[in-house]
C-alpha cells in the first residue's frame, strides 16, 4: 500500500512510525516532511497547503491511502479534494473542519447543543466589541475567530489589555483576517486536559487523556508556545470524568455535527478544562495535537492504520482501539529564542538511542547533514510503566539530541506527578 501524510512536523514523524508497524505498508510519503524523518518516510517537499500539487502528487504515485494531518489544509478541503479523485482519506471534510477552523462556529455550536463551554459573546464590529469589554468581568478571554497559530488567544488580566486585544485583533489586523470576528467568553479555571477521539461520525472511540505544557519556561511562567512537552495520561482525568465527557461532550458534539449536516470523521480533538463546576470544552481541534500524539501514538497498542480506514469506512464501532496501561512523556528541545526569532541551520547530532525515540519537526538535510529549521526542533518520548521512569528517561533520552542553544523545560511532567501523590 502507498500511504501519503500530509505535514512535515513531529505530529507527522508519530503518525508516520505507526503506520510503518503495518506490514501491508510498502512506501510512505510526507509532504513536505522534513530532513529528520527522512530514513521513516519519503519527504517530498510538497507544501501541506499546496492542495492542487498534493492532488497532482496523489494521482501521479497511486496513492491508496491519504492522512491528512495539519488543520489548515483540512480547514481548506484537502479530503474533499482528494476524495473526489477517488482517494480514501483519514481527516475531516472542510465542512466538518469549521468546528477548528471558526471559533465563532465551534461556540455557536455549543451554545446551541447544550455542551458545556465557557460564556461567550461573538463580535464583528469593533464599537461593539469595546462597549461590552467595558464592563466584561476580569480577566477575560479574547480569541481570534479563524486559525492563528495557536496565537490568537489573549487572557487579559486588566480592563486596558482587553481592550488593546481587541484593537489588535479587530482594527490593527494583528492576526489577520482570523481576527475580523472575535470571540469574548469567560474566564475559566481548572486543571487542563487534552482528549484526542477517533470518530467515524457515528461512534467515539477517545484514545489516553494527555497533558500538555504550553509555556515556554519552567512552572508555567513566559510566552505560550506550540507546546514544550506532554504526558500520558493525565492523572485529573479519572475514569469518571471521563465517562461525564464522553455523555456530555464526546457524544454530543459528533451528534450534533452530524445534526448540522457536518459529519466529522477523523480525529477530533477535545482541548478541556476541568473546572469546578464539571469539565467544559476551551477548544475543539479537527486534527491530532501536536505534542499530544508523539505521546498518545507510543501507547497506542491497535494498528493504526486499520483504526484510521475504520473512522473512513464507518466500521469504527467493530475495530478494537486498545491503548497499553504504561505512561508516556515527550519532551520538546527548541532553538535558543523560540518562541520569538532563533537562529536557524545549526548543525545537529542524535545518538542512535536519541534517534530510535524522537520525532522531528524543525530540521532539514543540508549536503546531506541534518541542520536546524525550526522552533521546536525534536519531540523525543519514553514509555515507562511509571510516569516517573518515563520522564526521567524522556530527559535521559534528549540529550542525546544535540545543538547549539538546544533549549528544553526543565519541568515536563512535575504537575502531573504531584497531581498523583
Ligand atoms: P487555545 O489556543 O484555544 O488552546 O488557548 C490557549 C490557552 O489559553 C489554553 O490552553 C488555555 O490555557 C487558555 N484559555 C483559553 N480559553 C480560556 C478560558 N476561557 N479560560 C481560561 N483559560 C483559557
Ligand atoms: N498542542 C495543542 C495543539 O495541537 O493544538
Amino acid at each position: 500500500m502507498n500511504i501519503m501524510v500530509v505535514g512535515g512536523g513531529g505530529r507527522e514523524h508519530a503518525i508516520i512510525r505507526s503506520l510503518k508497524k503495518n506490514p501491508a505498508v510498502t512506501t510512505i510519503y510526507a509532504l513536505p516532511g522534513n530532513g529528520g524523518m527522512a530514513e521513516d518516510a519519503v519527504c517530498t517537499g510538497i507544501s501541506a497547503t499546496d492542495i492542487q500539487a498534493i492532488s497532482a502528487f496523489a494521482k501521479e504515485n497511486a496513492i491508496d491511502y491519504a492522512v491528512v494531518a495539519p488543520d489548515d489544509p483540512l480547514v481548506m478541503g484537502c479530503v474533499d479534494t482528494l476524495e473526489a479523485q477517488g482517494i480514501p482519506c483519514f481527516g475531516p471534510r472542510a465542512n466538518a473542519a469549521i468546528i477548528e477552523g471558526s471559533k465563532a462556529f465551534a461556540k455557536n455550536l455549543m451554545k446551541k447543543y447544550n455542551i458545556p463551554t465557557a460564556s461567550y459573546e461573538v463580535f464583528t464590529e469593533l464599537d461593539k466589541a469595546l462597549d461590552y469589554v467595558k464592563s466584561a468581568p476580569i480577566p477575560t478571554v479574547i480569541k481570534a475567530d479563524g486559525l492563528a497559530l495557536g496565537k490568537g488567544v489573549i487572557i487579559a488580566q486588566t480592563r486596558q489589555e482587553a481592550e488593546e486585544a481587541v484593537t489588535d485583533m479587530m482594527a490593527n489586523a494583528k492576526f489577520g483576517a482570523s481576527g475580523s470576528t472575535v470571540v469574548i467568553e469567560e474566564f475559566l479555571t481548572g486543571p487542563e486536559v487534552s482528549v484526542l477521539a477517533f470518530t467515524d461520525g457515528k461512534c467515539v472511540k477517545p484514545m489516553v487523556s494527555s497533558m500538555d505544557h504550553k509555556r515556554i519556561g519552567d512552572n508555567d511562567t513566559g510566552l505560550n508556545t506550540g507546546g514544550m512537552g506532554t504526558v500520558a495520561p493525565n492523572p485529573y482525568y479519572t475514569e469518571e470524568i471521563a465517562r461525564q465527557c464522553m455523555e456530555e461532550i464526546f457524544l454530543p458534539t459528533v451528534n450534533a455535527m452530524n445534526a448540522e449536516g457536518r459529519t466529522f470523521k477523523g480525529c477530533l480533538y477535545f482541548g478541556l478544562m476541568l473546572t469546578p463546576n464539571g469539565p467544559k470544552v476551551i477548544e475543539y481541534n479537527c486534527r491530532f495535537g501536536d505534542p499530544e500524539t508523539q505521546v498518545v501514538l507510543p501507547l497506542l497498542e491497535s494498528d493504526l492504520l486499520t483504526v484510521m480506514q475504520a473512522t473512513t469506512n464507518g466500521t469504527l464501532s467493530d475495530t478494537e482501539v486498545v491503548f497499553s496501561k504504561k505512561h508516556a512523556c515527550c519532551v520538546i528541545t527548541a532553538s535558543a529564542g523560540y518562541p520569538l526569532s532563533y537562529q536557524k541551520g545549526l548543525p545537529m547530532t542524535m545518538t542512535e538511542e536519541a534517534k530510535a525515540h524522537t520525532y522531528v519537526a524543525g530540521a532539514k538535510l543540508s549536503e546531506g547533514k541534518l541542520v536546524t529549521s525550526g522552533g521546536r526542533v525534536t519531540g523525543t518520548t519514553a514509555v515507562a510503566d511509571t510516569l516517573e521512569d518515563a520522564v526521567k528517561e524522556a530527559y535521559r533520552l534528549a540529550q542525546g539530541v544535540c545543538f547549539e542553544g538546544a533549549y528544553r523545560r526543565s519541568d515536563i511532567g512535575r504537575r502531573a506527578l504531584q497531581a498523583k501523590n
